[in-house]
Formats: C-alpha cells, sequence, structure tokens
C-alpha cells in the first residue's frame, strides 16, 4: 500500500514565507519573472507575454496541490505575503522529491534562493518516506549549480542529452544531477 504524501501548505524561513499559490497571484508574479526573457533561459518554459499565460500555469499549480501530485510553493519576502517574489516546486516520485525553483531577477545574489532550499530541504528530508531530494540543472546554469551546492546537494554526475531548454535551443542539453539525502 502506498500513501499518499502530504507537504505542509506554509513553510518560513528568515526571510521567506512559503504558502500555496493561487491565480490570483498571476500579476504578482508576471510583474515579478514569469515576463522576464532572461529568468527562463535555462528553464523549459518561455517567457511569458500575457498575464493570461500565468493564470493557466496558477491553475495548473493549484490543480497539482489539490491532486497531490506536484507541490509549487509561492515564495514571499516576509511581510509581503500579496506579493510573491518567486516558486520553488517539489514533485514526488516514490521516497524521492524532485525540486525546481525560480526567482524575480532584482533578488538575485543575496542568498534567497540557498535560504529557501535549505529550508524545504531540511523539512521535507525529516518527513517519513522521503529519503532523497533531486534537482537537475542546465552544466551553464552556475547560479543553480552553486545554490544546490550551497544547499547541501551533492553533484552525482552530467547526464548528456537530458533537458530541451528551447530558450537557448531545440536540442536537449547536458544537465547535472545534484541529490540530498539521508
Ligand atoms: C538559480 C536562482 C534561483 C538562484 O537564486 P539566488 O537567490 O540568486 O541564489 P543565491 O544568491 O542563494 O546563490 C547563488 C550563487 O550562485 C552564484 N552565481 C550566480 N551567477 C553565477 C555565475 N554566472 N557563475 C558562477 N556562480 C554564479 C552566486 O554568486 C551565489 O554563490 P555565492 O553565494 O557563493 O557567491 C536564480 O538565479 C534564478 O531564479 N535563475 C533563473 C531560474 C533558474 O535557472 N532556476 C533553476 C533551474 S535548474
Amino acid at each position: 500500500m502506498s500513501i499518499q504524501l502530504r507537504l505542509p501548505e506554509g513553510i518560513e524561513s528568515e526571510r521567506l514565507v512559503f504558502r500555496r499559490p493561487c491565480v490570483a497571484d498571476a500579476q504578482a508574479l508576471f510583474d515579478a519573472y514569469t515576463s522576464d526573457p532572461q529568468v527562463p533561459k535555462y528553464m523549459v518554459w518561455a517567457p511569458h507575454t500575457n498575464v493570461s499565460e500565468t493564470e493557466t500555469f496558477l491553475e495548473g499549480c493549484v490543480a497539482d496541490w489539490n491532486e497531490g501530485s506536484r507541490f509549487a510553493y509561492a515564495l514571499t519576502l516576509q511581510g509581503r505575503a500579496s506579493s510573491p517574489v518567486g516558486m520553488l516546486d517539489a514533485t514526488p516520485k516514490g521516497h524521492m522529491l524532485d525540486i525546481g525553483y525560480v526567482l524575480a531577477r532584482d533578488l538575485w545574489g543575496r542568498g534567497l534562493m540557498t535560504e529557501a532550499v535549505m529550508a524545504f530541504s531540511e523539512l521535507a528530508l525529516a518527513l517519513p518516506g522521503v529519503f532523497r531530494l533531486q534537482a537537475s540543472c542546465d552544466f551553464e546554469n552556475m547560479a543553480s549549480a552553486r545554490t544546490l551546492e550551497k544547499s547541501g546537494f551533492v553533484r552525482e554526475g552530467r547526464l548528456d542529452r537530458y533537458t530541451v531548454h528551447p530558450n537557448i535551443s531545440v536540442e536537449p542539453r547536458p544537465c547535472f544531477m545534484y541529490a540530498r539525502c539521508r
């Protein structure tokens, strides 16, 4: 019998609050990063040209939370709960969680995503049944690789032709696989 994993709906770190996203977050996320062409360079999605694309994305996040298939948290700065500035998502795969994350560009370089990944990792690896967190990043995405390393993840290898990052090329590109286990 498999027990469906439920993650907490709210998490806090020193400077950040994680919460369930809602469709009403669309304009704030569109303004913060989904419309910024530089942010998704190493992501699988193209920059949004209209806020309705962000709404559609958020509808998917809400549906995934409801069915327990993926847990995408809206990240807000402490005291600014109505204005998300990024997201961190976790997809269960048996005893593992696959994580991804993104942050508004004007907040890069302040250690915020390291803080988020650390807080999430410590909480998730303490849950019964969760033994491994993993994340892959494009082999040229140095900011993401460094974020994972600072958050206690170990680079396990380079996976050739692993992911298409369409803002760079239609061809699948190499990625690094990182994991943090207990
Ligand atoms: C990846 C991302 C979330 C990092 O967020 P952040 O809050 O800026 O990360 P942090 O400040 O905690 O840490 C970033 C680290 O990368 C380093 N870094 C940033 N750009 C770098 C580069 N081009 N080369 C080497 N290191 C780099 C920073 O110096 C910092 O390390 P340091 O503290 O040792 O100096 C952010 O850059 C982002 O949203 N990028 C676009 C989305 C994305 O690529 N997501 C990941 C997909 S796998």
